[in-house]
């Protein structure tokens, strides 16, 4: 038996990494999936690699920080699916610097697709979800949300501002049986932490227990957790999934 035969899920930053993987992990277990990410031609890509394991999936190019955009897909993709089941937030982007050197547009990006895209997603999908009274929403946090980090001080309370947003909509959903989490991942081997440098990635695997980057697919599975029925009664968590790191 397939964990999510039939339901339909949006996932956002689908194109690669994270997202992709939840993409194909949901569509293993019997999702059908819309593909959103910033690029099309990704987005279409990673699409294409749902319906090869036999899903049906749509792709679409949307920038998540972009209101107009996001309620536009918002209304195609519930009349393209019929109903949406799953919502994860997992666009994001970085744009490391020192506080004192971190300029204005810096801040505002990171705070703008991280944190208001998730709001805007959410929100957007929020009466599709209420009208069913059923629906999942996981929003991909980070560990920086809970612990902070030198160097991101934008993308640290982006994260944990997402945390405070998923603690939110917990509450104020979970009457309509709508259930409302946060994974908050360590560090991931994905095309958004290969750019560090080799000697910060050595020092960072020393601060890891158990001794390894984790994968995209460690993301998924736990993503597929929260989704699936063995979370029928979990909401407004923040599920670690980081080697260990945040004890
Ligand atoms: P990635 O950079 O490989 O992929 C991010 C995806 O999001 C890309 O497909 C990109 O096009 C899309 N995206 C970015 N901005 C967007 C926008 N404005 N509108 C639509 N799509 C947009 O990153 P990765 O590593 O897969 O990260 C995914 C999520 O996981 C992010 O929210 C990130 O903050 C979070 N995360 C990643 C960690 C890691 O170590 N890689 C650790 C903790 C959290």
């Amino acid at each position: 038996m397939n964990l999510l035969t039939n339901q339909i899920a949006v996932v956002t930053g689908a194109g690669r990494g994270i997202g992709r993987a939840i993409a194909l992990g949901f569509a293993a277990e019997g999702a059908n999936v819309v593909c959103v990410s910033r690029s099309l031609e990704n987005a279409e890509r990673v699409a294409n690699e749902v319906r090869g394991l036999g899903r049906t999936s749509w792709a679409y190019g949307v920038d998540v920080a972009d209101a107009a955009a996001v309620q536009a897909s918002a209304d195609t993709i519930l009349n393209a699916a019929g109903r949406v089941d799953i919502l994860v937030n997992n666009a994001g982007i970085t744009r490391d610097g020192l506080l004192v050197r971190m300029s204005e547009a810096d801040w505002d990006a990171v705070l703008d697709t991280n944190l208001k895209g998730a709001f805007l997603f959410t929100k957007a999908l929020a009466r599709a979800f209420m009208k069913q009274r059923s629906g999942r929403i996981i929003n991909i946090a980070s560990i920086v949300g809970l612990i902070g980090n030198a160097g991101q001080t934008n993308y640290a309370s982006s994260k944990a501002a997402l945390i405070g947003f998923t603690k939110s909509v917990a509450r104020e959903l979970a009457s309509r049986g709508i259930l409302v989490n946060a994974i908050a991942p360590g560090f991931i081997d994905t095309d958004m932490t290969s750019v560090l440098k080799e000697e910060l990635k050595t020092e960072m695997l020393k601060t890891i227990p158990l001794g390894t980057f984790g994968q995209p697919e460690d993301i998924a599975s736990a993503a597929l957790f929260l989704a699936g029925p063995g979370a029928r009664y979990i909401t407004g968590q923040v599920l670690t999934v980081d080697g260990g790191m945040v004890m």
